[in-house]
């Protein structure tokens, strides 16, 4: 079972930015930890980071024919990114949503996402366990199993 991670604009800098609201974690040591957790439940992941939109496209129309599902951070492409929202929309793959921070908390052009509608579901708040979260539910769904 093969699982795209995929992270959008400004994420590169993750460590750097906005601790407070992210966390301390890079981008780097969040991808290493889902490897692990990706070793552990039995699949493969693969990663990708962009600054831009058309090469987010680019990625996911390459590499979903191949994968079961997606787990998604967009960054601010999640307000307003619709060519990314068709992107994930056209692959009728699971899309799972992964924010660092509780959108809904913060200003109010966050709290509201073009991705949602889409995603199977939205994880936001919970910082980098968010993403393992995701993993671990999308796994069990595609597997028809409980979450374990
Ligand atoms: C974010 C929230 C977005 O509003 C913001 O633009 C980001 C990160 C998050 O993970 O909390 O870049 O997606």
């Amino acid at each position: 079972m093969k699982i795209l991670i995929v992270h959008g604009p400004n994420l590169n800098l993750l460590g750097k930015r906005k601790k407070e609201i992210y966390g301390d974690k890079t981008l780097e040591e969040i991808n290493s930890l889902l490897q692990q957790q990706a070793k552990e439940l039995g699949v493969e992941i693969i990663t990708f980071q962009s600054n831009s939109e058309g090469s987010l496209i680019d990625f996911i129309q390459a590499e979903s024919p191949t994968v079961e599902g997606i787990i998604i951070n967009p960054g601010a492409l999640t307000h307003y990114g619709l060519s990314l929202r068709d992107a994930l929309g056209d692959t009728d793959l699971p899309v799972i949503e992964v924010h660092l921070s509780n959108i809904y908390s913060r200003e109010e052009f966050r709290q509201r996402s073009v991705i949602a509608p889409i995603a199977k579901g939205q994880i936001s708040g919970l910082g980098w366990k968010g993403y393992i979260a995701a993993l671990r539910t999308l796994v069990a769904e595609l597997r028809g199993k409980a979450w374990q």
